[in-house]
């Protein structure tokens, strides 16, 4: 009786929260990095409301004043020691990266640190007092109401995530994640958590279906049961979440919010990274944000928003690791987007819903005769009508194979109604926001729908030179035994 009060009174404290909202990380680690101008005019098109920064650069900030966009900023790890040490340098810090800026840049949380207990163990000890300095310099400038304080944490600190029900805290960090949850519940902040279904599925050898991963819809008979809770689960990131809660839970709190501070899927990965691909990265990033901005919650808390920060911006090539590492971004450093994303109807994010002004070209760069190769393949098994390139016809000239092979390109990704993956040609093709059209050559998708479409949505033949390398998403196709044995896991687990 009393465990279901409990339950009331967490239901009811957590639901009075706003609409959660997607924001998106910004690395900075680009060869070519953009100026804050940039990155701000490519925020304010794309209509993203809510950044996070890695540190609180200056010309970044002011670039973002004035301009409604809510940021996180945050402490570096390499200056938590020193914050975590001194209620003064924590002071000076606040004075130096908040209120100079505030109101002018709507600062709304300061993450402290990033990962600290798994990637920076030895400043753990001061992680509490770095928050709790923080902390009181804002209440010291009046911000503490609007300003949250918290910390990012890897969902790796969290055990036996596998069912939910089951999950805590690995608990050689009770003597921080205590006195930490108490500042969150006390100061009414929220658990910072980055959630990567990547890499729990990877890490899975096979026993995530990658469907699960990708918020791809499951049959009923397929989801994974919770057997503690009864609560039926159809993504990772919902179950990663709701570890989350049961790990607070475990300590005694339940009524922590939950922000994810970085999700997001690589659209490039090396040889053994089969799975970070612009398919994959498109369904994980399009299935999170429509999900997230659905209010939907989490099976253990239905409806209670869980605001999500993408990561990330910009594909960073400076970062180090695994080719996967430099290409989680949703733009290139000149904001072009590495892939559509497809959000029609999740509203006002990533706005425009840029699936409507995408076109597709021939690179500059590529190989003529891989050019050719496609734009045959496009005119021939891919079905475009490529008439207009005749001579005498509107497309005829500019009389070159990148010119003609654009033309066809084009026409053959809005023929598929621009699904992921229809514009590749083996590597020779890409993706821009700027009408090709000259003249009285109208390409598709450009107002004047000529659209010859003939409901041909059947992928291209994968033995073609050229494909538009379409993986059509085969809902439910993972086989009943890989699902089962996650179940099976988790009554094991339970036994
Ligand atoms: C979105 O639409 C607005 C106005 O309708 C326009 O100014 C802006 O450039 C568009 N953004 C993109 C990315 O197309
Ligand atoms: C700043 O962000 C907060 C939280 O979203 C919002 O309530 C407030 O109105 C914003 N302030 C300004 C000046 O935009
Ligand atoms: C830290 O400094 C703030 C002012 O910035 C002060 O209000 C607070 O009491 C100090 N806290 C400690 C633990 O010294
Ligand atoms: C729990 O955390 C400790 C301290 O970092 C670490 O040594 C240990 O391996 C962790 N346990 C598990 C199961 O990850
Ligand atoms: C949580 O509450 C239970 C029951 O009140 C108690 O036995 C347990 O020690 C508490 N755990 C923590 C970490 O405070
Ligand atoms: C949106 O939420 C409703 C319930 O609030 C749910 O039935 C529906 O499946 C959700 N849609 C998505 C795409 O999550
Ligand atoms: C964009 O495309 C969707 C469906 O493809 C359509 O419903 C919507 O009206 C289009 N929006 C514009 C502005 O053309
Ligand atoms: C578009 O359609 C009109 C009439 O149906 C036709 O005259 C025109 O040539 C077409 N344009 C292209 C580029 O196919
Ligand atoms: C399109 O459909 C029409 C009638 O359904 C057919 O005559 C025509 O050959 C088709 N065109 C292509 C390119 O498949
Ligand atoms: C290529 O695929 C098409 C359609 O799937 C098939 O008819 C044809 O025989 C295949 N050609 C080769 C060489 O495999």
């Amino acid at each position: 009786m009393a465990r279901l009060l409990l339950l009331l009174l967490l239901a009811v404290s957590l639901v009075t929260a706003e609409d959660a909202f997607i924001g998106v990380n910004i690395g900075t680690a680009l060869s070519d990095m953009p100026d804050p101008t940039q990155v701000v005019a490519l925020l304010r098109a794309q209509q993203i409301r809510h950044v996070r920064l890695y540190d609180a650069d200056r010309a970044m900030l002011l670039a973002l004043a004035n301009t409604g966009i809510r940021v996180t900023v945050s402490v570096p790890n390499d200056q938590l020691l020193g914050v975590g040490q001194s209620n003064a340098t924590a002071a000076n810090w606040v004075a130096r990266n908040v209120v100079a800026h505030v109101p002018a840049t709507n600062i709304t949380a300061i993450a402290v640190g990033s990962e600290v207990l798994t990637t920076l163990p030895n400043a753990a000890p001061v992680l509490v007092s770095a928050l709790k300095f923080i902390h009181s310099a804002l209440v010291a400038s009046n911000l503490d109401n609007q300003i949250k304080v918290s910390t990012p944490h890897s969902s790796s600190i969290i055990l036996d995530s596998f069912p939910p029900s089951q999950a805590f805290f690995n608990h050689s960090w009770n003597p921080v994640m205590v006195p930490l949850l108490k500042f969150l519940q006390s100061t009414g902040s929220y658990l910072m958590l980055n959630v990567y279904p990547y890499y729990d599925y990877m890490q899975s050898n096979g026993v995530i279906p990658l469907d699960y991963a990708l918020f791809r819809p499951l049959p009923p008979n397929k989801e994974a049961v919770d057997a503690n809770t009864l609560l039926h689960y159809t993504n990772v990131f919902d179950a990663i979440v709701d570890a989350a809660y049961f790990s607070m839970a475990d300590l005694n709190i339940t009524n922590v919010p939950i922000v994810v501070t970085e999700s997001g899927w690589p659209s490039k990965g090396d040889n053994n990274e089969p799975d970070a691909t612009l398919d994959n990265a498109n369904s994980y990033n399009s299935n999170l944000i429509r999900h997230v901005l659905n209010n939907t919650g989490t099976p253990k808390h239905s409806g209670v928003p869980v605001s999500t920060y993408i990561y990330e911006l910009y594909n960073e090539d400076l970062s180090p690791g695994p080719l996967s590492e430099k290409n989680w971004g949703l733009f290139d450093a000149n904001g072009i987007p590495v892939y559509i994303l497809h959000l029609t109807g999740s509203g006002m994010v990533l706005a425009n819903d840029t699936t409507n002004q995408t076109y597709c070209i021939a690179r500059d760069s590529a190989d003529p005769k891989m050019v050719q190769a496609a734009l045959d393949w496009a005119c021939g098994p891919g079905k475009v009508d490529c008439s207009p390139l005749l001579q005498g016809q509107p497309c005829y000239e500019p009389d070159t194979v990148n010119a003609h092979a654009t033309y066809a390109f084009n026409a053959y990704y809005h023929q598929m109604e621009m699904a992921s993956g229809t514009c590749y040609f083996n590597g020779v093709a890409t993706i821009t926001t700027t009408d090709p059209s000259h003249g009285s050559c109208i390409f598709l998708g450009s107002g004047g729908k000529n659209g010859t479409i003939n409901g041909t949505l059947l992928a291209p033949s994968s033995n073609s030179t050229a494909s538009g390398s379409p993986s059509r998403i085969l809902y439910g196709s993972f086989t009943t035994s890989i699902l089962l044995s996650v179940v099976l896991l988790w009554s094991v687990l339970l036994l």
